[in-house]
């Protein structure tokens, strides 16, 4: 089967540019399964019930999200209930939503697990021993373990994948929006890529406002972040796996850009 995996949606530039091309991907790629990230969804820093909903209803079958996963307090409304929805599992005991969840595509279940690191992040609990314990658990269910590392650190997103090389289908990175080139199947099978890069407005810087930002590296004061306007991008992967044996045969990028267009 392949899985379809798109890298932060941020804001309204960034559901928009989803919403316009979901279908072209699905009958280009044609995925067994859709998976998103969300974390940015709603101006850039979270998610509503609505968003969540409209993300869905464009064509993803789940969503992951990382640090800015709170940002919206009506989150605490709907994230135990978001069964479409996983967030990091590394929280520690007693923060609501799933870290894990499991979603059928035709006969196949697939387990999708959200994980955050900790280099240059929020102190979190720790994501390679919580990941030893979900796939842990989920392989006795499914052989198709897809992995979303939101962090920061290519290094950490390196170690955990060779670390969970042939235990799991994928790890792709999320968090830093921009794309890497270093898409690969490691020796055991485990797809792998440092970052799916985001999908919003790229000629500002993390798909924010530049001007405040460079202003705060400036002179080290607080801005207001917003999401800026301009063309939009849209960066993710398809991966093949084996659906027996839960290896991945194939990573490939997927990138649109509205300004640089070369998707066919
Ligand atoms: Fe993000
Ligand atoms: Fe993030």
């Amino acid at each position: 089967m392949k899985i379809m995996f798109i890298g932060d949606i941020v804001g309204s530039p960034g559901r928009d540019i989803w919403k316009q091309y979901a279908a072209r991907l699905k009958s280009k790629y044609k995925p067994g399964l859709t998976i998103v990230n969300g974390e940015n969804a709603a101006a850039g820093k979270g998610i509503t019930k609505k968003i969540y909903h409209e993300l869905l209803e464009a064509g993803a079958d789940i969503l992951t999200m990382g640090n800015h996963t709170w940002d919206k307090k009506e989150i605490f409304d709907f994230v135990s209930e978001a069964d479409k929805m996983v967030r990091p599992a590394n929280f520690p005991p007693g923060v609501p939503g799933e870290g894990l969840r499991y979603i059928k595509s035709g006969k196949k279940k697939v387990a999708v697990i959200n994980l955050q690191g900790r280099t240059f992040m929020p102190p979190i609990d720790c994501p390679f021993q919580k990941a030893d314990e979900l796939v842990a658990a989920a392989e006795k269910e499914t052989s198709i373990i897809f992995v979303d590392f939101h962090a920061e650190a290519t290094s950490e997103k390196q170690a955990l994948a060779w670390y969970l090389n042939g235990r799991v289908s994928a790890v792709i990175g999320t968090h830093t929006h921009v794309p890497t080139a270093d898409n690969r199947i490691l020796d055991k099978g485990t797809a792998y890529m440092s970052d799916a890069g985001m999908t919003g407005p790229h000629n500002g810087i993390l798909g924010m406002d530049r001007e405040v930002i460079i202003n705060r590296f400036l002179t080290g004061l607080p801005g207001r972040f917003e999401v800026t306007d301009g063309p939009v991008q849209l960066n993710g992967i398809v991966v093949e796996i084996d659906d027996t044996t839960g290896r991945s045969t194939s990573i490939q990028r997927i990138h649109i850009s509205e300004d640089a267009p070369f998707f066919d």
